[in-house]
């Protein structure tokens, strides 16, 4: 069966309050949808050395990515802001090396209200981006 937008946002919310945030206590929680739909998540993983935390974002993506799946259709990011809050520079330059075969993706970014998402897309929120073709490199044709 089809994942639904609204079982993303479930997955979302329930990431978020697994976020280890105690330098920041800024919940961040993310899911995915892949091609194959399949759904990830991850949360923001802070260090006590402040520089090694990583995004929610960027944890869901590499869980993606490391099982295999790098096409992602959408990505949903949670917070407890009073309006929804966009992905991170960092982020938005990840999200957009795993667009679903070159095709866009579609951002849902949540606030505390759950009932007003904000919609965008990756090449909206990263416009100009620098992307495998700048390389000359066609990541379907990597090598396995
Ligand atoms: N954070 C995310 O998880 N995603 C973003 O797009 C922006 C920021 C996290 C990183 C850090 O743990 C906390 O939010 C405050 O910056």
């Amino acid at each position: 069966m089809e994942i639904t937008e609204d079982q993303l946002i479930q997955e979302a919310l329930k990431a978020k309050e697994r976020a280890y945030c105690p330098y920041s206590n800024f919940r961040v929680g993310c899911s995915l949808l892949t091609k194959n739909n399949k759904l990830y998540t991850g949360c923001n993983v802070e260090n006590a050395s402040y520089g090694l935390c990583v995004c929610a974002e960027r944890v869901a993506i590499c869980k993606a990515v490391s099982e295999g799946d790098r096409q992602i259709s959408t990505i949903v990011v949670s917070c407890d802001t009073d309006e929804p809050t966009f992905p991170c520079g960092m982020c938005r330059q990840t999200i957009i090396e795993f667009c679903y075969s070159g095709n866009d993706i579609k951002i849902i970014a949540l606030g505390k209200d759950q009932s007003k998402p904000k919609y965008s897309k990756g090449s909206d929120v990263i416009p100009f981006a620098f992307v495998p073709k700048d390389l000359n490199v066609d990541p379907q044709l990597e090598k396995k």
